[in-house]
């Protein structure tokens, strides 16, 4: 399946999607064949290039609309034969329009145990909240921010002495680079899929 990822800063999960996608023995039946981010000279930019991925700068503020920005991202997506949309560290809420479109075909990666902890400052929310476990979420898109169907979350632990940097590289690097090229895997290879109802079925 042809797979296309869409950025906005370092991009260590797009990297972790590249190891796998490009490594055989992964299985993960997909390839990427596009990066778009909506900022410029961003490091997830240069790790495609240095893998030989196309990319596409497309920056949203030069866009009247949040429509009309989607419109040009779907445009280039469709264009490179897209077929998979993964969210890995892009920063801008999508409009109806282009998740509707997409609906069943987009992930997006999140660092905490959906349903907690929804938004920009996760990392933050859980050690304010005391918790001791944390991780990683992959999820369908949908319209609401962070929402959407599960289809894989790993647990990483909270220790005494995190601090929201401490916390945030473990859960990249023991969670996140591994449950999403597995997501991907689930997903390119028709082992799920989103039902009308919003729920994951499992084939
Ligand atoms: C990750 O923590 C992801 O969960 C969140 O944004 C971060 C992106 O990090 N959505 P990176 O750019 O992949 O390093």
């Amino acid at each position: 399946k042809k797979v296309g990822v869409l950025i906005s800063g370092s991009g260590t999960n797009l990297q972790a999607l590249i190891d796998a996608t490009q490594d055989p023995t992964q299985h993960i039946g997909a390839e990427i064949v596009l990066v778009i981010s909506n900022k410029p000279n961003v490091e997830g930019l240069r790790r495609a290039e240095r893998a030989n991925i196309p990319t596409k700068v497309i920056l949203h503020n030069k866009y009247p609309t949040r429509e009309s920005f989607d419109a040009a991202m779907d445009a280039e997506l469709v264009k490179a034969g897209v077929e998979i949309i993964c969210l890995a560290g892009f920063m801008r809420l999508l409009s109806g329009e282009f998740v509707r479109k997409w609906n069943g075909r987009a992930l997006n990666i999140h660092p905490s145990l959906l349903p907690l902890f929804k938004g920009v400052s996760a990392q933050k929310d859980a050690l304010a909240a005391g918790v001791r476990v944390s991780g990683c979420t992959v999820h369908f898109v949908v319209e609401a921010m962070d929402e959407g169907a599960i289809i894989i979350q790993k647990a990483v632990p909270i220790e005494q002495n995190d601090t929201v940097e401490i916390l945030t590289e473990r859960i990249k690097t023991e969670a996140e680079h591994k449950a999403y090229p597995e997501a991907l895997r689930l997903l390119a290879n028709n082992k799920v899929r989103l039902a009308d109802d919003n729920r994951v079925i499992w084939l």
